[in-house]
Protein backbone atom coordinates (compact mmCIF):
# COMPACT_ATOMS: atom_id res chain seq x y z
CA UNK A 1 0.00 0.00 0.00
CA UNK A 2 1.41 3.76 -1.19
CA UNK A 3 1.73 7.05 1.46
CA UNK A 4 -1.08 7.83 -0.37
CA UNK A 5 -3.63 4.73 -0.28
CA UNK A 6 -3.01 5.01 3.45
CA UNK A 7 -3.87 9.13 3.56
CA UNK A 8 -7.68 8.15 2.46
CA UNK A 9 -8.42 5.35 4.39
CA UNK A 10 -5.88 5.82 7.46
CA UNK A 11 -6.01 7.50 10.78
CA UNK A 12 -5.71 11.33 10.41
CA UNK A 13 -4.77 11.91 14.20
CA UNK A 14 -2.70 9.43 15.81
CA UNK A 15 -1.89 9.74 19.62
CA UNK A 16 0.50 7.66 21.30
CA UNK A 17 1.14 6.72 24.89
CA UNK A 18 4.92 6.55 24.95
CA UNK A 19 5.34 3.68 27.85
CA UNK A 20 8.67 1.83 28.50
CA UNK A 21 11.33 4.29 28.50
CA UNK A 22 12.13 2.82 32.39
CA UNK A 23 11.79 -0.63 31.28
CA UNK A 24 14.44 -0.18 28.46
CA UNK A 25 17.06 1.46 30.55
CA UNK A 26 16.90 -0.82 33.43
CA UNK A 27 17.34 -4.32 31.02
CA UNK A 28 20.42 -1.96 29.91
CA UNK A 29 21.60 -1.45 33.18
CA UNK A 30 20.87 2.09 33.01
CA UNK A 31 19.61 4.37 34.91
CA UNK A 32 15.47 5.63 33.68
CA UNK A 33 16.99 8.99 32.32
CA UNK A 34 18.51 7.38 30.12
CA UNK A 35 15.55 5.60 28.76
CA UNK A 36 14.04 8.89 28.33
CA UNK A 37 16.46 10.44 26.44
CA UNK A 38 16.77 7.43 24.22
CA UNK A 39 13.06 7.72 24.47
CA UNK A 40 12.46 11.56 23.16
CA UNK A 41 15.35 10.75 19.94
CA UNK A 42 12.39 8.25 18.55
CA UNK A 43 10.23 11.12 18.81
CA UNK A 44 11.26 12.75 15.91
CA UNK A 45 11.70 9.95 13.52
CA UNK A 46 8.12 9.26 13.99
CA UNK A 47 7.14 12.95 13.31
CA UNK A 48 8.69 13.00 10.36
CA UNK A 49 7.55 9.96 9.08
CA UNK A 50 3.59 11.53 9.41
CA UNK A 51 3.50 13.16 5.82
CA UNK A 52 4.26 10.05 4.17
CA UNK A 53 1.44 7.79 6.26
CA UNK A 54 -1.25 10.32 5.61
CA UNK A 55 -1.19 11.63 9.57
CA UNK A 56 -1.97 15.08 9.90
CA UNK A 57 -2.20 15.21 13.54
CA UNK A 58 0.16 14.08 15.82
CA UNK A 59 -0.51 13.45 19.51
CA UNK A 60 2.29 12.41 22.41
CA UNK A 61 2.07 11.79 26.33
CA UNK A 62 5.16 13.24 27.56
CA UNK A 63 4.23 13.48 31.09
CA UNK A 64 0.99 12.73 32.92
CA UNK A 65 -0.80 14.81 36.23
CA UNK A 66 0.14 11.43 38.19
CA UNK A 67 3.59 11.40 36.54
CA UNK A 68 4.78 13.87 39.76
CA UNK A 69 4.53 10.69 42.10
CA UNK A 70 8.12 9.75 40.67
CA UNK A 71 11.48 10.27 42.38
CA UNK A 72 12.54 14.20 42.45
CA UNK A 73 15.62 13.05 40.88
CA UNK A 74 13.45 11.55 37.73
CA UNK A 75 11.21 14.62 37.72
CA UNK A 76 13.88 17.03 37.81
CA UNK A 77 15.14 15.12 34.70
CA UNK A 78 12.37 14.96 32.83
CA UNK A 79 11.59 18.74 33.12
CA UNK A 80 15.09 19.57 32.21
CA UNK A 81 15.31 17.19 29.15
CA UNK A 82 11.65 19.10 28.36
CA UNK A 83 13.45 22.07 28.46
CA UNK A 84 16.59 20.69 26.36
CA UNK A 85 14.11 18.84 23.76
CA UNK A 86 12.01 22.24 22.76
CA UNK A 87 15.28 24.54 22.76
CA UNK A 88 17.34 21.75 20.27
CA UNK A 89 14.06 21.11 18.04
CA UNK A 90 12.24 24.59 17.76
CA UNK A 91 14.12 25.31 14.50
CA UNK A 92 13.90 22.24 12.82
CA UNK A 93 10.23 22.10 13.18
CA UNK A 94 9.72 25.48 11.71
CA UNK A 95 11.66 24.24 8.79
CA UNK A 96 9.75 20.78 8.92
CA UNK A 97 6.31 22.74 8.91
CA UNK A 98 5.79 21.53 11.98
CA UNK A 99 2.86 23.41 14.34
CA UNK A 100 3.42 22.08 17.89
CA UNK A 101 1.05 22.88 20.34
CA UNK A 102 0.70 21.80 24.33
CA UNK A 103 -1.99 20.42 26.46
CA UNK A 104 -2.05 20.11 29.84
CA UNK A 105 -2.18 22.21 33.21
CA UNK A 106 0.89 24.73 32.46
CA UNK A 107 0.39 26.40 36.06
CA UNK A 108 2.67 23.69 37.97
CA UNK A 109 5.50 23.65 35.11
CA UNK A 110 8.50 26.03 35.84
CA UNK A 111 8.95 29.54 34.15
CA UNK A 112 11.70 28.47 31.49
CA UNK A 113 9.71 26.07 30.69
CA UNK A 114 6.69 27.51 30.38
CA UNK A 115 8.60 30.35 28.11
CA UNK A 116 9.63 27.87 25.78
CA UNK A 117 5.94 25.66 25.54
CA UNK A 118 4.94 29.24 24.60
CA UNK A 119 7.69 30.39 22.39
CA UNK A 120 7.74 27.09 20.39
CA UNK A 121 4.27 27.24 19.89
CA UNK A 122 4.22 30.98 18.74
CA UNK A 123 7.59 30.44 16.14
CA UNK A 124 5.58 27.74 14.69
CA UNK A 125 1.96 29.29 14.59
CA UNK A 126 2.39 29.63 10.59
CA UNK A 127 3.46 26.11 10.34
CA UNK A 128 0.92 24.10 8.12
CA UNK A 129 1.89 20.85 7.70
CA UNK A 130 2.10 18.12 10.59
CA UNK A 131 0.04 19.13 14.04
CA UNK A 132 2.46 17.84 16.57
CA UNK A 133 0.47 18.15 20.08
CA UNK A 134 2.71 17.55 23.07
CA UNK A 135 0.64 16.65 26.55
CA UNK A 136 2.75 17.18 29.48
CA UNK A 137 1.40 17.95 32.54
CA UNK A 138 -1.72 16.41 30.98
CA UNK A 139 -4.52 14.82 32.40
CA UNK A 140 -7.71 13.97 31.23
CA UNK A 141 -9.59 14.27 34.23
CA UNK A 142 -7.93 17.10 35.25
CA UNK A 143 -8.88 18.50 32.33
CA UNK A 144 -12.45 17.74 32.18
CA UNK A 145 -11.69 19.25 35.56
CA UNK A 146 -10.48 22.34 34.40
CA UNK A 147 -13.08 22.82 31.46
CA UNK A 148 -15.93 22.93 33.91
CA UNK A 149 -14.55 25.54 35.72
CA UNK A 150 -14.69 27.58 33.13
CA UNK A 151 -17.82 26.34 31.90
CA UNK A 152 -19.43 26.98 34.82
CA UNK A 153 -17.60 30.78 35.29
CA UNK A 154 -19.57 31.20 31.83
CA UNK A 155 -22.31 30.31 33.10
CA UNK A 156 -21.98 32.40 36.46
CA UNK A 157 -21.66 35.76 34.05
CA UNK A 158 -24.32 34.65 31.58
CA UNK A 159 -22.01 33.98 28.89
CA UNK A 160 -23.73 30.10 28.58
CA UNK A 161 -27.11 28.59 29.35
CA UNK A 162 -27.13 25.61 31.31
CA UNK A 163 -29.27 23.93 28.82
CA UNK A 164 -27.20 24.68 25.90
CA UNK A 165 -24.14 22.62 27.48
CA UNK A 166 -24.14 19.59 25.16
CA UNK A 167 -21.54 17.79 23.39
CA UNK A 168 -20.76 20.17 21.41
CA UNK A 169 -20.40 22.71 23.85
CA UNK A 170 -17.84 20.90 26.04
CA UNK A 171 -15.46 20.17 24.05
CA UNK A 172 -14.99 24.10 23.13
CA UNK A 173 -13.77 24.43 26.69
CA UNK A 174 -10.68 21.63 26.28
CA UNK A 175 -7.20 21.73 25.79
CA UNK A 176 -8.10 20.16 22.29
CA UNK A 177 -10.57 22.56 21.12
CA UNK A 178 -8.76 23.22 18.32
CA UNK A 179 -8.18 19.23 17.48
CA UNK A 180 -10.38 16.59 15.65
CA UNK A 181 -10.86 13.14 17.98
CA UNK A 182 -7.93 10.98 17.87
CA UNK A 183 -8.93 8.07 15.42
CA UNK A 184 -6.19 5.92 16.55
CA UNK A 185 -4.66 5.56 20.10
CA UNK A 186 -0.87 3.82 20.05
CA UNK A 187 0.32 2.18 23.19
CA UNK A 188 3.58 0.82 23.37
CA UNK A 189 5.46 -1.83 26.09
CA UNK A 190 2.22 -3.94 26.69
CA UNK A 191 0.29 -2.52 29.34
CA UNK A 192 -3.14 -2.65 27.99
CA UNK A 193 -4.83 0.93 30.07
CA UNK A 194 -4.47 4.38 29.00
CA UNK A 195 -3.34 6.23 32.13
CA UNK A 196 -5.69 8.90 31.98
CA UNK A 197 -5.13 10.05 28.05
CA UNK A 198 -7.46 11.65 25.96
CA UNK A 199 -10.02 10.68 28.36
CA UNK A 200 -13.12 12.50 26.55
CA UNK A 201 -11.33 12.38 23.37
CA UNK A 202 -11.08 8.80 22.49
CA UNK A 203 -14.70 7.87 22.89
CA UNK A 204 -14.92 6.11 19.38
CA UNK A 205 -11.13 5.78 19.30
CA UNK A 206 -9.46 2.29 17.90
CA UNK A 207 -6.83 1.23 20.08
CA UNK A 208 -3.72 -0.53 19.62
CA UNK A 209 -1.39 -1.91 22.64
CA UNK A 210 1.99 -3.18 21.44
CA UNK A 211 5.05 -5.26 23.56
CA UNK A 212 7.46 -2.63 21.62
CA UNK A 213 8.80 -0.10 24.51
CA UNK A 214 9.10 3.29 23.21
CA UNK A 215 12.63 3.93 23.17
CA UNK A 216 12.03 0.69 20.35
CA UNK A 217 9.85 2.45 18.45
CA UNK A 218 10.72 2.41 14.71
CA UNK A 219 8.83 4.09 11.45
CA UNK A 220 8.91 1.59 10.36
CA UNK A 221 6.07 -0.18 13.77
CA UNK A 222 4.63 3.18 13.12
CA UNK A 223 3.50 2.62 9.49
CA UNK A 224 2.51 -1.06 10.10
CA UNK A 225 0.07 0.22 12.58
CA UNK A 226 -1.06 3.09 10.94
CA UNK A 227 -1.96 0.79 8.02
CA UNK A 228 -3.44 -2.12 9.85
CA UNK A 229 -6.04 0.65 10.70
CA UNK A 230 -7.55 1.01 7.11
CA UNK A 231 -9.07 -2.69 7.19
CA UNK A 232 -10.75 -1.44 11.07
CA UNK A 233 -14.78 -0.85 10.49
CA UNK A 234 -15.99 1.84 12.63
CA UNK A 235 -19.27 1.37 13.25
CA UNK A 236 -19.84 4.17 15.95
CA UNK A 237 -22.72 2.49 17.64
CA UNK A 238 -24.84 1.83 14.36
CA UNK A 239 -24.63 -1.55 12.44
CA UNK A 240 -22.92 -2.25 9.42
CA UNK A 241 -24.03 -1.03 6.33
C1 LIG B 1 7.10 6.61 29.80
O1 LIG B 1 8.02 5.67 30.23
C2 LIG B 1 7.59 8.02 29.96
C3 LIG B 1 6.95 8.77 31.06
C4 LIG B 1 5.92 8.37 31.75
C5 LIG B 1 7.50 10.07 31.37
P1 LIG B 1 8.07 5.18 31.74
O2 LIG B 1 9.00 6.06 32.49
O3 LIG B 1 6.71 5.08 32.32
O4 LIG B 1 8.71 3.73 31.57
P2 LIG B 1 8.29 2.43 32.36
O5 LIG B 1 6.84 2.23 32.18
O6 LIG B 1 8.67 2.64 33.78
O7 LIG B 1 9.11 1.33 31.71
C1 LIG C 1 1.55 7.10 31.03
O1 LIG C 1 2.57 6.23 31.41
C2 LIG C 1 2.05 8.50 30.95
C3 LIG C 1 3.01 8.80 29.88
C4 LIG C 1 3.38 7.98 28.93
C5 LIG C 1 3.55 10.13 29.88
P1 LIG C 1 2.79 5.80 32.93
O2 LIG C 1 3.93 4.85 32.93
O3 LIG C 1 2.91 7.00 33.78
O4 LIG C 1 1.42 5.08 33.29
P2 LIG C 1 1.12 3.93 34.37
O5 LIG C 1 1.72 4.39 35.65
O6 LIG C 1 1.75 2.69 33.85
O7 LIG C 1 -0.37 3.83 34.38
MG1 LIG D 1 5.33 3.61 32.35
Amino acid sequence: MGAKDIGAAGPRHVAIIMDGNGRWAQSRGRPRLFGHHAGARRVREIVEACPANGVKYLTIFAFSTENWKRTQTEVAGLMSLFRRYIMKEMQDFVRQNVRVRFIGDRVRLDEKLRSLMDEAEELTSHCTGTNLTIALNYGGRDEVARATQRLAQDVADGRLKPEDVDEETLPKYLDTCVLPDPDLVIRTSGEARISNFLLWQSAYAEYEFIDTLWPDFTKDVFHKLVSSYGSRERRYGGVKA
